[in-house]
């Protein structure tokens, strides 16, 4: 590759454009096909002033150009994010090499839209989901299992409510990059970075 190609033709080589949704869509497709979990990413949160927290969770889809996930309203994450309402996002896709970085702020989803997405899921991951307070202390699994049990007894034959401590987030970035493993460790990284205009800046970065 000529050092002096213009990003826009070397984007190319690595299915990304000028347009960084797209890239990642277009990626996370493409992972669909070759990965175990593509869906998995982890998110890094923080208080302010505190030590950084990270963990894995399942994305759910990028709508409006924003990238979504679900979770306990009341869980160490959630407080971080209610304190400090940003974070960063990674996902990894081994098969490709390709990481994809995304960091932006988050804002919680209207509840039409949890709802809709609770609503959807299996049966029993809902009471699951019920019965899970994400983060406290439990004496053991038993007593997880009996909230649990007794959860799907109250509501046999009813449907599940949305309990009011579900939630989804949705991260509106303000920094993309995409990365993919070269050779001898030459890697590949290409910044997306949005600017005031609400363009995307984008910069080839060091290995
Ligand atoms: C692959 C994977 C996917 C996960 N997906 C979710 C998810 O979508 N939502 C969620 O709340 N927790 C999910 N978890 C559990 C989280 O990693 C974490 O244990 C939980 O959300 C509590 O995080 P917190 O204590 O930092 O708030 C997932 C775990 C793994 C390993």
């Amino acid at each position: 590759m000529s050092l002096t190609m213009p990003i826009l033709e070397e984007l190319q080589l690595y299915s990304i454009n000028k347009c960084p949704f797209e890239s990642f869509e277009k990626w996370f497709e493409e992972a669909l096909t070759k990965e175990e979990n593509p869906s998995a990413f982890s998110l890094a949160t923080a208080t302010n002033n505190a030590v950084p927290s990270v963990r894995f969770l399942l994305f759910k889809g990028l709508q409006n150009y924003k990238f979504n996930f679900f979770t306990n309203k009341t869980s160490p994450k959630s407080q971080d994010l209610s304190k400090n309402p940003y974070a960063a996002m990674a996902f990894y896709w081994h098969k490709t090499g390709r990481q994809v970085r995304i960091s932006g702020k988050v804002e919680e989803m209207n509840r039409e839209m949890v709802e809709d997405y609770c609503s959807k899921r299996p049966r029993l991951s809902q009471v699951a989901t019920y019965v899970s307070k994400q983060g406290q202390k439990l004496k053991s699994k038993n007593e997880l299992i009996e909230s649990f049990n007794q959860c799907l007894e109250s509501f046999e034959g009813k449907n599940i409510p949305t309990p009011n401590h579900w939630t989804g987030y949705s991260v509106i970035p303000h920094e993309i990059e995409f990365f993919i493993y070269g050779e001898h460790r030459l890697n590949d990284r290409f910044l997306f970075e949005k600017k005031e205009s609400e363009s995307w800046e984008i910069s080839r970065l060091a290995p």
